[in-house]
């Protein structure tokens, strides 16, 4: 890969381990901390860099006091690594009610706000192609949000990001309504699973 970001997981917790298909290549899922700040916006503008024109609208740049605000109210992260380089991470925001915000911008909420999982901030190594990163960070966070007893996965897609909303459909997270973002009328797809706890 060109462009790498070191990340160390040696105190990390690794909620999975294993081998890329057709790969004789380890990876590990990690839990992503207030630690990793800094490491997760180098990661994030190699995403950013990455999109072409047109594809704004993909990911939404965050700045530090967002993922500072996002640890501080007990939400998580995870990330994808590979011999000792960040190449898939994702924000996974667990509302309560000091912190009800759930970051879905246009559709009609399930209740409470303590049964929600919302996955944003979705991000593939754009060299990493082919390893499936999108998939098994989709697969991480349904694991996360089963084991918080958050039964209402959510998530929101551009209309035009068809990997990725299709990456949501292929693991059951599907399509339930259309919303639209005010803020630069991007048209969204929103996605709700219910997991059995
Ligand atoms: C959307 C995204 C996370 C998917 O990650 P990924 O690791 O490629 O996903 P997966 O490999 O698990 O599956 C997606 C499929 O689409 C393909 N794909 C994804 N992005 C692609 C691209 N830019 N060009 C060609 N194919 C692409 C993958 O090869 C894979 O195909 P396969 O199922 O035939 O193997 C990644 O493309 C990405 O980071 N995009 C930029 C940021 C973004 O759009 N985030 C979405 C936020 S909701």
């Amino acid at each position: 890969m060109n462009k790498t970001v070191n990340i160390d997981i040696q105190n990390k917790d690794i909620l999975e381990k294993g081998q890329f298909e057709n790969q004789k290549l380890d990876f590990q899922i990690v839990a992503l901390t207030s630690d990793d700040i800094q490491t997760m916006l180098i990661f994030q503008a190699l995403i950013l860099d990455a999109l072409e024109p047109g594809e704004e609208g993909y990911f939404l740049e965050k700045d530090e006091s967002f993922f500072k605000k996002h640890f501080n109210s007990g939400s998580k992260a995870i990330g994808v690594v590979t011999n000792g380089h960040l190449i898939g991470q994702a924000l996974i925001v667990h509302p309560n009610a000091q912190n009800p915000k759930t970051g879905m911008t246009d559709m009609d909420l399930p209740e409470p706000v303590e049964s929600i999982s919302v996955i944003q901030g979705v991000g593939a190594h754009p060299e990493s192609r082919g390893l499936k990163v999108g998939d098994k960070l989709i697969k991480a966070w349904l694991d996360v949000a089963a084991n918080d007893n958050r039964h209402n996965a959510l998530a929101e897609t551009d209309q035009h990001n068809h990997y990725s909303w299709q990456l949501f459909v292929k693991n059951g997270v599907d399509i339930v309504s259309e919303g639209l973002d005010q803020s630069d009328g991007t048209k969204l797809y929103n996605h709700h699973k219910v997991l059995k706890l």
